[in-house]
């Protein structure tokens, strides 16, 4: 057989310095493990929401709807920043959702949140390399890694459960004004599950300001907890704080709709750059749309609320009932992860056990800035049932008695 020919070493080097910049992350990993397996796994690795209660009957329904209402309409390219009547509902929703934003932020539509931070990376990260990128640590290593390609990232730890404000104070002086871009999760934090109270969000506002950081919210599980203090961006008189969130969680993360909400003049930039991606697609946001007119977003907001809360009691109840005294994590929370961390025990290593053992959770070394314990691990709520979260758990337990110090 011929010999592959060898892409030009000179092209090639570049393409290796941009891979040497690449993280592998270890959620796609657990994401490829459950595609790849024989066998029908528990799978608590996965951030899908649970098939449980996504819409599927309802948004085949409107895709049949919009495809025969809008034929050709519904094929065309997308305008960059999104469907104008879209972006009017979105602002409709977060106001319901009680996030209102000042009347000279945009909207930007974009395909998932994911999409909006390469969007924000490269308007807020780009010129000399001076900014600095803050974030709580653990913190969701996808959505940091767009941001962490052209910025330094300085994590934030937390002290049970509640973030050091204290640390972050540090942090800011020791950069000075004008250089940092403070990441945070502040309702339903993936992978803590925790949210932080008005009073921190508070101190949060007051740092950026004392600092003259940006503040980029990412918010895609409101609607998972019913008693949330109010959003940064609601709380924010200096237009200091842009807001991310996403219908992955509240309808589905296959649709890729998401959006920014930002002061006028950055969410134009971002729509100007939006163009070179000729993005978000025109019918999954035509999809949206009857989403939202509908009710459909609604009613599964509030649907979700007691669904998720019902699996987080098993959840809680489960760890309680068969963990060991080695495995600590913070109690309650809302949203669709927790994070748990077993001593002496290495996740990342006996992960392949566990898939023996038929469950698969995410190794959350990867997720704290800098690396955290090897026994951190991120356990989901949504495909798993009740009943499979409190097997999982036990099945998880186990493994953890037996091999904790081997
Ligand atoms: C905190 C957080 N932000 C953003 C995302 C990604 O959302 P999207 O699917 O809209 O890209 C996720 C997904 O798990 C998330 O947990």
């Amino acid at each position: 057989m011929e010999r592959p020919v060898d892409v030009d070493p000179a092209w090639m080097k570049r393409v290796e310095d941009v891979a040497s910049r690449l993280e592998s992350s270890p959620v796609e990993l657990a994401y490829r493990l459950v595609r790849a397996s024989d066998t029908k796994l528990i799978n608590m690795a996965s951030g899908n929401p649970d098939p449980e209660i996504v819409p599927v009957k309802e948004l085949s329904e409107i895709a049949m709807e919009v495809l025969s209402a809008l034929g050709y309409e519904a094929l065309v390219y997308p305008d960059a920043g999104g469907l104008e009547e879209l972006r009017k509902e979105i602002r409709l929703y977060m106001a319901r959702e009680g996030v209102s934003i000042p009347r000279d932020y945009d909207i930007v539509v974009t395909s998932g949140a994911q999409h909006a931070f390469r969007l924000l990376s490269e308007v807020l990260g780009s010129g000399r390399g001076d900014v600095h990128v803050i974030c709580e640590s653990p913190t969701f290593v996808e959505t940091l890694a767009p941001l962490k390609l052209r910025s330094e990232v300085h994590g934030i730890p937390f002290e049970s459960g509640r973030l050091d404000l204290d640390a972050m104070e540090d942090t800011l002086r020791a950069l000075g004004p004008g250089r940092a871009l403070i990441y945070l999760i502040p309702t339903c934090h993936n992978p803590m599950g925790v949210t932080m109270d008005e009073e921190d969000r508070r101190r949060v506002l007051e740092l950026a300001s004392e600092y003259e950081a940006l503040v980029i919210e990412d918010e895609p599980y409101r609607a998972f907890s019913d008693s949330q203090p109010p959003a940064l961006v609601t709380m924010d008189e200096e237009r200091r704080v842009i807001y991310v969130s996403t219908l992955s969680k509240v309808l589905a993360p296959g649709l890729r709709i998401g959006w920014v909400a930002a002061p006028a003049e950055v969410a134009g930039v971002l729509t100007k750059l939006e163009n070179y991606d000729i993005t978000t697609s025109t019918l999954t946001q035509h999809v949206a749309l009857e989403a939202f007119r509908s009710g459909l977003v609604d009613s599964m907001a509030s649907e979700l609320r007691d669904h998720y809360r019902n699996k987080r009691r098993v959840l809680e109840e489960s760890l309680s009932g068969h963990m060991p005294p080695s495995v600590a994590w913070e109690p309650g929370g809302c949203g669709l992860f927790k994070l748990i961390t077993a001593r002496g025990f290495d996740a990342e290593q006996q992960l392949a056990e566990a898939i023996r053992r038929g469950v698969i959770y995410v190794p959350a070394r990867k997720f704290f800035v800098p690396e955290g314990e090897e026994g951190s691990m991120r356990l989901s709520l949504g495909p798993p049932t009740p009943d499979e979260i409190a097997e999982g758990v036990r099945v998880l337990s186990e493994l953890i008695s037996e091999r904790a110090g081997a």
